[in-house]
């Protein structure tokens, strides 16, 4: 059984920080699913997919030819990290991720990163939908507040341009948007750790995460 620890939580709460921290921690491969919506979303938009055509997206999704390079991702050989990073992707990747259809042609993609020694993962379903036998699930979390915050400090380390006040607009809707939608809303599993980072350091939080998984 290769083990798999799964952190869920919303937009920019830092579970991707954790996630990798302690995949890197364990040697365990790590999978951000955020960045196979976001990709999938990069894609319909560059082939010029709408999206809103469920089949079409789903379809797509079946094919991509997508590999990960420790945090690098390549679309068809392509380097795309940067490109999939921008607001504009994170919003087309927020509405394809409402489609059922599309997220059920993401499930073996997925799934197949459950590789030994384990693996560390990302998301908002990965608990309950992708990986429901996960040894660790975790729910992650901060204050819009903070997540604003931390978001606004990424896209600028990046150079991207940024403001405050519209992200966080942008996170409420997204949150909504998240929770509301009626396939694998986000909300926290009942066998999921409640782990709410607002006033928690990243060590802090890879510690928390550690624990659970040892104890
Ligand atoms: O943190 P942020 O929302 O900006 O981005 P992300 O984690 O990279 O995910 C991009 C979008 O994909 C999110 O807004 C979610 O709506 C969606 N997503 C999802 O529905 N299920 C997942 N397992 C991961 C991401």
């Amino acid at each position: 059984d290769v083990p798999v620890i799964a952190i869920d939580g919303p937009s920019a709460s830092g579970k991707g920080t954790v996630a990798a921290l302690v995949a890197k921690e364990l040697g365990f491969h790590y999978l951000d699913s955020g960045a196979i919506y976001r990709v999938t979303a990069y894609a319909a938009l560059d082939r010029g997919v709408a999206l809103d055509d469920e089949v079409g997206l789903a379809a797509m999704a079946r094919t991509l030819n997508l590999h990960f390079d420790g945090i690098e991702v390549y679309l068809d050989g392509r380097p795309v990290g940067d490109a999939i990073r921008t607001e504009e992707a994170g919003r087309a990747a927020s509405r394809i991720a409402a489609l059922p259809a599309l997220r059920a042609a993401l499930l073996d993609l997925q799934r197949g990163f459950r590789q030994l020694p384990g693996l560390v993962t990302d998301g908002r379903d990965m608990g309950s939908v992708v990986f429901p036998d996960a040894s660790v699930k975790v729910f992650l979390t901060a204050t819009p507040e903070e997540r604003a915050n931390r978001r606004y400090k990424q896209l600028i380390d990046k150079g991207f341009d940024a403001n405050l006040a519209a992200l966080v607009q942008d996170l409420r809707e997204r949150d909504a948007r998240d929770a509301n939608r009626a396939s694998a809303p986000l909300r926290q599993e009942a066998d999921a750790h409640l782990l709410e980072t607002t006033a928690l350091t990243i060590a802090q939080a890879v510690a928390k995460v550690l624990e659970w998984y040892r104890r």
